[in-house]
């Protein structure tokens, strides 16, 4: 791999107890480029602004997908990835629905190991600090034919992150006439347009006191699907129920470590489609204990009520509540501080050889 080294850290200049989510970038990136029918060698730069033609295909036709992951930086100063393989396939396969080459499997962790041995300084210790790592592939050929793209860019850049939603009580609300994703469609890739579509409704909801939204089926607006950029959860009685994954659904790393974890800690779960018509019902008859999101940038968010029909829910507080035990546990595994009976921890070497 071609490496070079940026001449002078950022670092000094970062106040890393005062960090948004997603703003600050580490010294270095990673870089591989897609041309004339092969990836290229894949090449460390220092962080940097990439200039591209005006024509170039994603600005026209939004061909790109990424990824989000996380490494974490143990008291011993041991940095750790969280299930990569996940988010390795994850990407090939959101690619494959996009018509994107895919990324051969030891560029993307020769490239993630060596970025993140050189760039390991930006991983804080202490449970909440990490480095979101962002994966992404996009259209880079120039041109305005609507076709594939011939040229593609292959980039990894790294946040150090605290904790990514303010705090606060969320609401959301329950999309009655917007739509996330549609069978047959691209609702279970991470492509950059999935996001880009949310961003009209969620302002709309924010607007009307909701932070987020719960996505529904698109046929009928009657199944509960998603929550934000989040895989859904719901507690009903004592039973931890989530959407099945399908081409609408994201299958996301997290959702499927809190199905694992809740299963060996004794938790019934139930991986099926819950009506609104139901969430109505058990919360009605007060069996509707919990709802919260799952995903990498947050990890677990506990929802305190929902919008319908413009009426407002508010969930009552419980105690133990399984959002808080599930992340515990979930976190526990991925800092290194608890066994991690399933084998997900996979440990970066750091040195650099
Ligand atoms: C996640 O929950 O990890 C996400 O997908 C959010 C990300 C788009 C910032």
């Amino acid at each position: 791999m071609n490496t070079i080294l940026a001449q002078k850290s950022k670092i000094s200049n970062i106040d890393f107890d005062n960090l948004n989510f997603g703003e600050i970038f580490t010294d270095h990136m990673f870089v591989c480029d897609f041309i004339n029918g092969k990836w290229s060698t894949p090449e460390i730069l220092p962080y940097q602004s990439i200039q591209l033609d005006p024509s170039t295909s994603v600005f026209h036709y939004g061909q790109a997908v990424f990824e989000g992951m996380k490494a974490y930086k143990d008291d011993e100063d041991r940095v750790w990835l969280f299930r990569p393989d996940q988010n390795f396939e994850r990407i090939n396969k959101s690619s494959k629905r996009l018509s994107i080459p895919e990324f051969p499997k030891e560029y993307f962790f020769e490239g993630l190991e060596k970025l993140l041995a050189i760039d390991k300084d930006w991983i804080r210790k202490g449970v909440g600090n990490s480095l979101y790592i962002r994966p992404f592939v996009f259209a880079s050929q120039a041109g305005v034919q609507a076709t594939a793209s011939n040229a593609y860019k292959f980039i990894i850049i790294c946040s150090p992150v605290a904790s990514y939603y303010a705090s606060g009580d969320v609401y959301v609300q329950v999309a009655e006439k917007y739509s996330r994703a549609a069978s047959g469609g691209v609702g279970y890739a991470k492509a950059a347009g999935n996001y880009a579509a949310q961003f009209y409704p969620t302002s709309l909801a924010l607007k009307e006191g909701y932070q987020q939204i719960i996505w529904t089926d698109a046929n009928n607006h009657e199944f509960l699907e998603e929550a934000g950029t989040m895989n859904i959860f719901f507690r009903i009685n004592d039973n931890l129920i989530t959407t099945p994954i399908s081409d609408r659904i994201l299958d996301g790393v997290t959702r499927k470590s809190i199905l694992k974890i809740a299963e060996y800690s004794g938790i019934k779960t139930e991986v099926r489609p819950l009506s609104i018509d139901e969430l109505i019902s058990s919360k009605k008859e007060g069996s509707l204990k919990e709802i919260f999101g799952a995903g990498t940038a947050v990890v677990v968010s506990p929802i305190k009520g929902f919008g319908y029909q413009n009426k407002k829910y508010t969930l009552d507080d419980v105690d133990e509540s399984f959002a808080s035990l599930l992340k515990e546990k979930i976190v526990n595994i991925q800092y290194n501080i608890a066994e991690d009976p399933f084998d997900w921890r996979y440990e970066v070497k750091t040195t650099l050889e």
